[in-house]
């Protein structure tokens, strides 16, 4: 068993959408060991996607992501980080497979539902970012 970092974004939990994809996560074989509901900051939102600060939408992208409450996860199963891959489906919706959560619920490129870690490096360091030690246990 390993773990991934999720986030149901603004947009979905805006549109009343986090239980559906809650669902879809634990019909996917994972296990919620951690969650919480919270309302970013500015400076979080930098810090969490400052890999994309020189990207032309690094300022509408923390704008969005600090629009309304998301909801923060760690996720457990098999091969965590590939599997919530493949369940959110492409970053651009228009892409995405059919029966994925973002070509369900995602409206663009980047109002896309969800987020998930890209590596288990980077799951590492981003499941950090949002909860502590005791809550990983
Ligand atoms: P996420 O998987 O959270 O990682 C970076 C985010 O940036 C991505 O989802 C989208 O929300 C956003 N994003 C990625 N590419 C673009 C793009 N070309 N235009 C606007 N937003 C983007």
């Amino acid at each position: 068993m390993d773990r991934t970092f999720a986030i149901i974004k603004p947009d979905a939990v805006a549109a009343g959408q986090a239980g559906q994809i809650l669902g879809a996560i634990e019909a996917g074989g994972f296990i919620v060991r951690a969650m919480r509901m919270l309302k970013m900051s500015r400076t979080q939102a930098e810090g969490f996607y400052g890999v994309h600060r020189e990207r032309p939408f690094f300022g509408s992208l923390v704008n969005f992501m600090t629009e309304g409450p998301v909801v923060v996860l760690a996720l457990e199963r098999e091969n965590a980080v590939k599997a919530w891959r493949d369940l959110m489906g492409a970053t651009n919706p228009a892409n995405a497979a059919e029966g994925t959560i973002r070509k369900r619920f995602a409206a663009s490129v980047e109002r896309n539902c969800v987020h998930g870690s890209d590596a288990p490096e980077t799951a590492a360091v981003e499941l950090t970012f949002f909860f502590s030690a005791s809550d990983l246990l």
